[in-house]
């Protein structure tokens, strides 16, 4: 059932309003599948970054960091599979219009479950045997299959050896680096790599918003394990992973866990669990823990001619298996948005939206504002504030634009934890009205207690 609090069109304008997310190359019509982070995305973005690698990276053992090329040899993806079948999705044409659509996709429209664990014939046949037409109401070619990854020209010459990939996935950046972390640091297994970045996916339909895009960015680590150890340490990192989602305010009861199917799953898994949130266009897929065996590093090490086997202190050689928790990080933008997002009645007919983001991701904790922007004695005094908020809070912002009542709408909005206001009391009695976004209520606090009085407050939450 999809998230009954909103409705993606409304997110979708919310974030386009309040300076989230914007379409990109908008003023040139834009580019389907791709959108722009504006000033207050990029430091959700950051912020669920932070705290992911805080979670899975400095508050463990043995974890590694990484930040590997996008542009990658042809011949990684060669090694990984992933220029052939195994990543590929299943494609109709419009045989009037041309336009592309995911056969699974139009099949599950029309009511087929599952569709995506439909071999090409099957799903050919049943789209024959239904008599599905495109959306455009128009006779659909057989389907096939059409492979994802994003190829770009190197260089100035425009033979085959200049090709190039952008990568399809983080994770093959530590696979093909294994040997050098463990040449310079020589970790013991257990060990994990991890990286957030970039990843490229020519996605036949991009749709719903930031939820399928062809340009995002995974969190992802791959855990390099001795095989007889793989259930436990798949148990654990499913276990971290649901602790993660509550970390960042998803409800548990939102969050559905999907054992995919061996049909289903990746040409690289053994065995996969899907991670799913009920987002407001559905129950889909924000994450997954994959036990990938040692399919990568062996077979990088047949491609490449580089022995990427471990030894152990005993003198065992062997190559490690990986499991491999992954994170879209565009989808959990989405889905902590709609997640934090609500509208209240605010009396006379009037409706309050705010964001009830966790202070650790909220963009902006603090906005300090005086009263009145065309009063000095209050603008000094708010100026003076404002300085030593933002040396000790950082994510502090001055708001005087409009008249108070907007300002605390615009940073409900936004979903800032907490608001100053300077006003002419503070002149005589040296304190500020602090305002919490969740219950609206009013405090004075002496200014100089606030740090405090705000770290408190901002610990509550
Ligand atoms: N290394 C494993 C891997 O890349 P994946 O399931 O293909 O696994 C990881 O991708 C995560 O990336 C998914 O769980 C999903 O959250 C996100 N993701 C995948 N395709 C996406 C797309 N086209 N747009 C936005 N996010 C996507």
């Amino acid at each position: 059932m999809a998230n009954s609090k909103t409705s993606l069109e409304t997110l979708v304008a919310l974030a386009k309003r309040r300076g989230f997310i914007f379409q990109g190359s908008e003023i040139y019509g834009g580019l389907a599948g791709t959108w722009d982070y504006g000033p207050y995305g990029v430091l959700l973005k950051n912020n669920i970054k932070q705290l992911w690698w805080q979670h899975f990276v400095t508050e463990r053992e043995n974890m590694y960091g990484l930040d590997t090329a996008i542009l990658m040899n042809a011949k990684v993806w060669e090694a990984s599979g992933h220029t052939g079948a195994g990543f590929a999705d299943p494609l109709v044409e419009d045989k009037v219009t041309h336009m592309r659509y995911r056969a699974d996709h139009l099949l599950e429209d029309n009511g087929v479950d599952d569709a995506s664990s439909l071999a090409v014939p099957e799903m050919d046949a049943k789209i024959k045997e239904l008599k599905i037409k495109s959306p455009a109401g128009n006779e659909l070619t057989p389907v096939r299959q059409f492979n994802l990854m994003f190829p770009v020209r190197i260089g100035s010459t425009e033979d085959s050896t200049s090709i190039a990939y952008l990568r399809g996935e983080t994770a093959q950046g530590m696979f093909v680096n294994f040997k050098n972390v463990l040449d310079s640091l020589h970790p013991k297994l257990p060990f994990g790599l991890a990286q957030i970045g970039k990843n490229f996916r020519n996605e036949i339909t991009p749709k719903e918003f930031i939820f399928r895009v062809r340009e995002f960015d995974i969190m992802e680590l791959e855990y390099f394990v001795d095989p007889d150890t793989w259930e436990e340490t798949f148990a654990n990192l499913q276990k971290q992973s649901h602790a993660w989602f509550t970390r960042i305010g998803l409800a548990p009861a939102d969050i559905h866990e999907l054992d995919v199917p061996a049909a289903d799953r990746a040409h690289y898994s053994k065995k996969t669990v899907d991670f799913e949130y009920k987002f407001p266009f559905g129950v889909k897929e924000i994450a997954g823990l994959a036990y990938r065996t040692d399919f990568d590093l062996k077979n990088h090490t047949e491609h490449s001619g580089t022995d990427l086997s471990y030894s152990d202190d005993t003198g065992k050689k062997f190559i490690p298996h990986v499991i491999e928790p992954t994170f879209g990080l565009d989808r959990h933008v989405l889905a902590v948005l709609a997640a934090a997002y609500e509208e209240e009645a605010a009396g006379e007919g009037d409706t309050r939206i705010v964001l009830h983001l966790k202070p650790e991701l909220a963009p902006v904790k603090i906005a300090v504002s005086p009263l009145l922007r065309n009063k000095p004695e209050l603008v000094k005094v708010a100026r003076e504030v404002f300085t030593t908020l933002k040396k000790e809070f950082g994510a502090v912002a001055y708001d005087d634009n409009g008249n108070i009542g907007k300002r605390y709408r615009r940073q409900d909005e936004i979903g800032t934890p907490l608001c100053v206001v300077v006003d002419f009391d503070s002149l005589e009695d040296k304190s500020v009205t602090v305002r919490h976004r969740d219950t609206m209520q009013q405090s004075r606090v002496e200014i100089t207690k606030l740090e405090d009085g705000l770290a408190g407050q901002l610990a509550s939450f």
